[in-house]
C-alpha cells in the first residue's frame, strides 16, 4: 500500500507585510535566542503591547519565515473570538488528518487537534492573534505541555 505523501498544512491568512516594513532585527533575535534554547519542547511566546505597535505583523514576519523554513503545520487564528479559534483549530484538524476529527462537532475537532500538537513529530506554529483575556479562554487555547 503507498504511504500517503506529508504535504505542508497552512490554515488561515497570515496578514502580508506592511509598506515598508521595519523587521525590527532586536526583538527578532530575542524570540529567535527563546526558541533556541527551547528546540525540542512546546514554546508559547506572547506578544503584548498596545493598539498598533506592531505585534501582528511581528508575529506574521515570524510565520512568514516559518514558512519559508518549511514548517510542517502553520496555524494563523484571528483569535478575537473563541469561536473563531475553535473553528480554526478544527479545520486544521480536518486538514493534518487527525484521528477522529470527522468535521462533525467543531469543539471536539479542536480539541483533538490540540491533543494531536501534543504528540506530533511535525513541526508546528500557531499564532493566535487578537487574543483578549486569555485566561478566561484558557479551555481553548491552552497550548499543549511536555514536548
Ligand atoms: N515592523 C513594521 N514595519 C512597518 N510598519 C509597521 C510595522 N509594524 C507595524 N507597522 C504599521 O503599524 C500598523 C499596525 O501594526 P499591527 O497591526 O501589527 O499592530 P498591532 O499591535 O497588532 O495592533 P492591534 O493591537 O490593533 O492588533 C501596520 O498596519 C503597519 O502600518
Ligand atoms: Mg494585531
Amino acid at each position: 500500500m503507498p504511504v500517503p505523501v506529508w504535504r505542508p498544512v497552512r490554515v488561515g491568512a497570515v496578514p502580508p507585510p506592511a509598506t515598508a516594513f521595519q523587521p525590527r532585527t532586536g526583538l527578532r533575535e530575542e524570540i529567535d535566542r527563546l526558541r533556541a534554547r527551547h528546540a525540542t519542547v512546546v514554546l508559547t511566546q506572547v506578544l503584548s503591547g498596545g493598539g498598533g505597535v506592531g505585534k501582528s505583523q511581528l508575529a506574521a514576519a515570524c510565520a512568514h519565515r516559518a514558512h519559508a523554513d518549511g514548517v510542517d503545520v502553520l496555524v494563523w487564528v484571528n483569535a478575537a473570538e473563541t469561536s473563531q479559534i475553535v473553528a480554526t483549530y478544527a479545520t486544521a484538524a480536518h486538514r493534518v488528518g487527525v484521528p477522529g476529527a470527522d468535521g462533525q462537532d467543531a469543539d471536539s475537532d479542536a480539541a483533538a487537534f490540540l491533543d494531536w500538537l501534543a504528540v506530533t513529530d511535525r513541526t508546528w506554529l500557531v499564532i493566535l492573534d487578537d487574543l483578549t483575556r486569555p485566561r478566561r479562554r484558557q479551555a481553548v487555547v491552552a497550548p499543549p505541555t511536555g514536548r
